[in-house]
């Protein structure tokens, strides 16, 4: 059953939609306590199924989450400045308050789904970002209302999606980031789906130290060794960097190889691994990257994630960045326009190369399917 889109709601001249976005953008705050939007992307992203419903007279209401309130409104997860942003650039339309300062988004309540939908003539679901959540907001209106997926929805999944089914061959994975525990899964699936999988980040340390490595005090999740090294006995050609940029004793910076010593903490890829893993990226015809190789908000730390960047750029073939971190890396090095698809969700892009499919996509699906879609 495939996911229902715009083109198979009822007309919807006159209607009031609900759409439910991901607006859960970057904020800063600034010591006067002026908030401001760091990247409007998610914003942006979802213009595309606004303005098509607006233009077929459609009254619309967005509505989304913002940060992890616990416990209801605080001014932290305000949407203030979001709905500020969004007058601009669709005047009109309006923004319910954070959906999660009510308890009941969370907890898929029946009672919150009903007030959400309350008015509502249609729903449409645009909120990639956060479709791997069995939140009330995404798995409760299908059920009630005529529902579709927005533009970016199903932009994202016909883009994710072509990269399990038929991706262009070879299709080399590039994975960072800090934490192993939450990617094994996603490692599992890639491994079956690419020729190549690059492994950088924080998460290196535990694959590091499966091979025997001493980490020193890098990142190293001492549980999941003996994953790891399953993971590295699978066969499948998994590349681990052989040299390692470290922070030491009085803050020294060294190059070192794959030995970390007592002491020290390897904070990036180095130089040489950078550049076989670039070699690689430039034979692809396929490229997919999530999390960045080190910690790229200190400079001592960007090279290895600005190389990596900018071969992904550099790649004539398809290439696609899977949010989070590794998005604002590739703003942040002046590469984002030359990567072909730059996903808004992070953590949902994972589940979906994981999983092949996502909570909000199967409610949409599976309420379409029961209305003879
Ligand atoms: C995200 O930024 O990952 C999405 O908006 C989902 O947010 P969450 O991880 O707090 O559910
Ligand atoms: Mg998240």
């Amino acid at each position: 059953m495939r996911l229902p889109i715009l083109e198979d709601l009822p007309d919807p001249r006159g209607k009031r939609v609900l759409v439910r976005c991901d607006f859960n953008v970057p904020i800063s705050t600034a010591a006067d306590g002026t908030r401001t939007i760091d990247d409007d992307l998610r914003i942006t992203a979802a213009l595309p199924t606004i303005q098509w419903l607006v233009d077929r007279g459609a009254t619309v209401t967005t509505c989304s989450h913002l940060g992890r309130p616990k416990g209801g409104p605080d001014a932290k997860t305000d949407l203030g400045p979001v709905r500020a942003r969004l007058a601009e650039l669709a005047p009109g339309v309006s923004l319910l308050d954070n959906l999660r300062w009510d308890a009941g988004e969370e907890a898929n309540d029946p009672a919150f789904v009903a007030r959400l939908i309350e008015g509502q003539d249609l729903y449409v679901d645009d909120a990639f970002g956060a479709a791997h959540r069995s939140h009330a907001s995404i798995v409760g209106p299908p059920a009630h209302l005529p529902s579709a997926a927005g533009r970016l929805l199903a932009k994202e999944v016909d883009i994710l999606g072509g990269l399990l089914d038929d991706p262009k061959r070879p299709f080399v994975g590039i994975l960072g980031g800090s934490k192993v525990s939450d990617k094994l899964g996603v490692i599992g699936a890639l491994l079956d789906k690419v020729d190549a999988l690059i492994i950088g980040g924080g998460m290196c340390f535990t694959f590091l130290a499966a091979l025997g490595n001493p980490v020193g005090d890098s990142l190293c999740e001492p549980d999941h060794i003996d994953s790891c090294r399953a993971l590295l006995d699978s066969g499948h050609r998994i590349l681990l960097p052989s040299d390692l940029t470290a922070l030491g004793p009085n803050d020294e910076v060294r190059q070192i190889g794959t030995a970390v010593p007592a002491g020290w903490k390897g904070l990036d890829i180095g130089p040489g691994s950078a550049a076989d893993f670039s070699d690689e990226i430039a034979d692809a015809r396929t490229v997919l990257w999530n999390g960045p190789m080190g910690v790229f908000e200190d400079p001592r730390f960007a090279a290895g994630t600005k190389t990596i960047a900018t071969a992904v750029a550099d790649c004539r073939g398809f290439t696609v960045i899977g949010g989070g971190d590794s998005a604002a890396a590739a703003d942040k090095f002046g590469v984002a326009d030359r990567i072909d698809h730059i996903s808004t969700g992070g953590g949902a892009s994972l589940e979906f190369l994981e999983q092949g499919d996502l909570p909000g996509l199967a409610a949409l699906r599976n309420a379409w399917g029961e209305r003879g879609g």
